[in-house]
């Protein structure tokens, strides 16, 4: 008997969707193309013809067709007579005027910077190192100093990315009997613009990096917040600003490992008053096998930064080594949950 015929012969449903999966790749960069191109936008208000859109865009005309007629396939765009398109439900998420636009992630996430750093990934599974400062030759925080545009389409999305905590972390979480929340890393102001809008009595800080905070001026100003919230640029290594009574991090110590987010919580506790509280928006990945969204993060993070998604066994530890206690995990409709943590003395 010849070898080849001794061997196993794949079902053909695992093969199908393996090959699916396979074309994620494809898919994602056509998907980038589409947003930085803002074909959405441009298909919003009726079908328009790829000579149309080809012209709007600057672009080949026969290669964007190509790409779109794929992503018509994969349900993104529908192709129409007479090589036209029109948006669906998916690419109506890429318009760049719609609440909770995912156009500014698409970029990012699909875009340049972190497509290197993905395309590297091998390098931190081999040696642990982060794949993009690999690439690079520095972090992220720094290249952003260095592309304006990538940094600002950066701070949008981030920013955008906040909504679906928003409303859970301004009404769940009572920010009454407090007067001024310092929010540390904070970008441009997705989400204390929402917690300040919902809380009138409430003043508010931004503490970044310089170049996002006179970004976030402008983004607090067209949220109607900007003259509770003052705006202060700095490195949160070094320090943080007093006068807060409630500090509050989203997605910041998932951007770090130990040692770096203890720091953090160091420059926090050394200004956080007695009574004081921190508060933490973070995914809390499950222990066991359990499906999180957080699992494809934690990756992001893996190439990106250097940080990582934790378990609460994780946060837990982490908190207590910088001599603070848990006191309560909120879980939210979205996959970021709010740690309330205060300090131990
Ligand atoms: C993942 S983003 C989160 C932004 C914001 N908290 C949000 O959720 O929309 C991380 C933020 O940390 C800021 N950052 C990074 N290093 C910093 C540093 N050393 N000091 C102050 N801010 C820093 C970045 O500029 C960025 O705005």
């Amino acid at each position: 008997m010849s070898e080849s015929s001794t061997q196993r012969v794949l079902d053909r449903e695992p093969v199908e969707q393996m090959l699916q999966m396979m074309s994620g790749l494809w898919i994602t960069r056509c998907i980038w193309v589409a947003a930085k191109l803002g074909i959405s936008d441009l298909l919003a208000d009726a079908a328009r013809s790829v000579v149309d859109l080809a012209a709007a865009t600057e672009t080949h005309e026969d290669s964007l067709y190509r790409v779109l007629r794929a992503l018509a396939m994969a349900g993104v765009y529908k192709e129409e007579e007479g090589r036209k398109f029109s948006l669906t439900p998916l690419s109506e998420t890429l318009r760049s005027d719609v609440v909770g636009s995912l156009r500014g992630a698409a970029i990012s996430e699909m875009g340049q910077v972190h497509y290197e750093a993905w395309g590297n990934l091998m390098a931190s599974v081999k040696t642990g190192e982060i794949a993009f400062d690999n690439k690079f030759g520095k972090d992220i925080w720094a290249y952003f100093q260095t592309d304006p545009e990538q940094a600002e389409n950066f701070n949008r999305y981030m920013a955008a990315s906040s909504e679906p905590l928003n409303e859970a972390i301004s009404t769940k979480y009572d920010f009454s009997g407090y007067k001024k929340l310092i929010d540390v890393g904070g970008g441009i102001g997705g989400m204390i613009s929402a917690i300040l809008a919902k809380n009138p009595d409430l003043k508010g800080v931004i503490y970044d990096a310089p170049s996002v905070v006179e970004q976030a001026k402008g983004f607090l100003a067209s949220k109607g917040v900007a003259d509770r919230c003052e705006t202060i640029g700095g490195d949160f290594f070094e320090s943080v600003p007093e006068g807060g009574d409630i500090y509050s991090m989203r997605w910041i110590l998932h951007d770090w490992e130990d040692s770096k987010s203890l720091k953090i919580l160091e420059n926090i506790k050394k200004v956080l008053p007695e009574k004081g509280k921190l508060l933490l928006a973070e995914a809390v990945v499950p222990e066991a096998g359990e499906p999180h969204f957080s699992k494809f993060f934690d990756l992001i993070m893996l190439v990106m930064t250097g940080g990582r998604e934790r378990t609460e066994k994780e946060w837990r530890e982490l908190l207590e080594k910088a001599s603070y206690k848990i006191e309560r995990i909120i879980p939210t409709e979205s996959f970021l949950s709010i740690i309330e943590a205060v300090p131990v003395r």
